[in-house]
């Protein structure tokens, strides 16, 4: 039976493959003529280096589980002798180790861009709705992986967290036995949290990250000035503000790699624990249920979710109260882009109110990361109270200052500062 030709013309064995499968097309409408503003900034790197570090993640996480035993007799153990005997074991697991500091680094600041330049906004609310599952995944991963080296941080950690279930009324012992597998985490706990860690999670992780850039792609990047750019048009049908993704942004998004690569080196090859940060210091001591931490706190990514489960006090005998603060602290990230009623997307043309409400959000959250890590004491919890009551202000006040801002008018096209000189372009 005779096969209808390509619409792309290829020949040989591009052709054989395209007249099967959609290759040339996939690269024609994902790269080649997939059309990006032209006006990105640094911001536009993290998205590429979050999925550079998802495959760092990953290859090193295979080569792991190479050598791995998740038996709570032998976990610790297994990663002493990765770290010793295995033939660059001691390479793959840091990278492992410190790529989910860098992940967290990465995602937080392309969810920051995300909220400086509108990006959330209609249309892109399903890119930002599979983003903040992409983060919840992400947490749920980070914290198994966590307990996996079974150290005495990881045991305490996964001790504390598992046992908030514990607080939901009713059930809530029982919840928390079952997803223990036990009465205290154990060898069975330990048993789940890998298979999660190693299989269930990661297949979730990367088909919502697929699902992100399909979802992107069908409604094309925002940028820096939050101007849609297919509204303007050549007669070729081509947006005039866009430029193809490859090769622009494909050679483009190599500087964000170099960038990145040079800082990630020098935190492996010079500083591997990250002064404490990547590798607990109690997470040198093997786990031991009857000695507990001095101090326990979970990875630093988590210091600001940690701070607000802190600060709230059990009311009316249950604990349940911080545990649903915590939660709403992400939940309400799923709501933004209807919270923001602004008439402009990017902070280019938004007023000193969103400038303001979005500066003391990001002062705030470093401030409550930070005191999450630290031992409490009676005015870190007075800080973090009030901290926390900024946190919730400014996604749920949003739908009011949002509207009270007064807004700069925003051009046709976008701005575009050419790397050569300081002029303007706009065609
Ligand atoms: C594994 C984690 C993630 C990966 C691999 C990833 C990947 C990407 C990529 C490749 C892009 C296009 C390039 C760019 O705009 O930088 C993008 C865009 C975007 N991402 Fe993510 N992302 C991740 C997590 C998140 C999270 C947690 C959120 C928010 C909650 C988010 C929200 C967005 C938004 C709104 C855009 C569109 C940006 C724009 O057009 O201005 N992403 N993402």
């Amino acid at each position: 039976m005779a096969i209808t030709p390509n619409p792309y013309k290829t020949t040989g064995f591009l052709g054989w493959i395209d007249d099967r499968f959609p290759l040339t097309k996939i690269w024609k409408d994902h790269l080649s003529d997939y059309y990006a503003p032209k006006n990105f900034n640094f911001w536009y790197f993290f998205g590429s280096l979050a999925m550079l570090v998802l495959v760092n993640q990953l290859l090193t996480g295979i080569f792991l589980t190479m050598h791995y035993d998740p038996s709570a007799e032998n976990a610790f153990g297994s990663v002493q002798y990765i770290m010793r005997d295995v033939p660059w074991g001691w390479l793959i697991r840091d990278l492992h180790a410190a790529g989910a500091s860098a992940f967290f680094i990465i995602v937080y600041l392309h969810m920051l861009r995300g909220i400086m330049y509108g990006s959330h906004r209609k249309p892109r609310e399903l890119i930002w709705l599979f983003g903040c599952l992409i983060f919840l995944v992400l947490m749920a991963e980070a914290f198994c992986g966590y307990v996996l080296p079974w150290g005495n941080m990881s045991y305490w950690g996964a001790k504390v967290i598992i046992s908030l279930f514990g607080a939901v009324p009713f059930v809530g012992h029982q919840l928390q036995v079952w997803i223990q597998g036990d009465f205290t985490p154990s060898g069975a706990t330990l048993n789940r949290l890998f298979a999660f860690h190693v299989i269930a999670l990661p297949l979730v992780l990367v088909m919502l990250v697929f699902l992100h850039v399909m979802a992107l792609h069908e409604v094309g990047s925002n940028n820096p000035d939050g101007i849609e750019i297919k509204q303007h048009k050549g007669p070729d049908g081509k947006p005039l503000d866009g430029i193809p993704f490859h090769p622009y942004y494909t050679v483009h998004d190599l500087v964000g790699v170099g960038v990145f690569l040079l800082i990630f080196a020098a935190v492996i090859f010079f500083a591997p624990t990250g002064g404490g940060l990547v590798i607990e210091p109690d997470n040198f001591l093997p786990a031991n249920p009857l000695v507990t931490p001095a101090e326990i706190h979970p990875a630093w990514y988590f210091g600001v979710f940690y701070a607000m489960l802190r600060s709230i006090p059990a009311m009316f005998d249950t604990q349940i109260w911080g545990v649903l603060v915590m939660f709403g602290a992400v939940l309400v990230l799923f709501f933004l882009p209807w919270l923001d009623r602004s008439p402009v997307k990017s902070i280019r043309y938004k007023g000193w109110i969103f400038k303001t409400a979005l500066a003391i959000f990001i002062v705030d959250f470093l401030v409550m990361n930070y005191l999450g890590m630290q031992a409490v004491n009676p005015l870190y919890t007075a800080i973090t109270r009030v901290g926390t009551a900024v946190y919730f202000a400014f996604f749920l006040l949003m739908p009011w200052y949002s509207r009270w801002d007064r807004t700069k008018p925003v051009p046709d096209r976008v701005s575009f500062h050419g790397h050569g000189g300081s002029q303007r372009v706009t065609s």
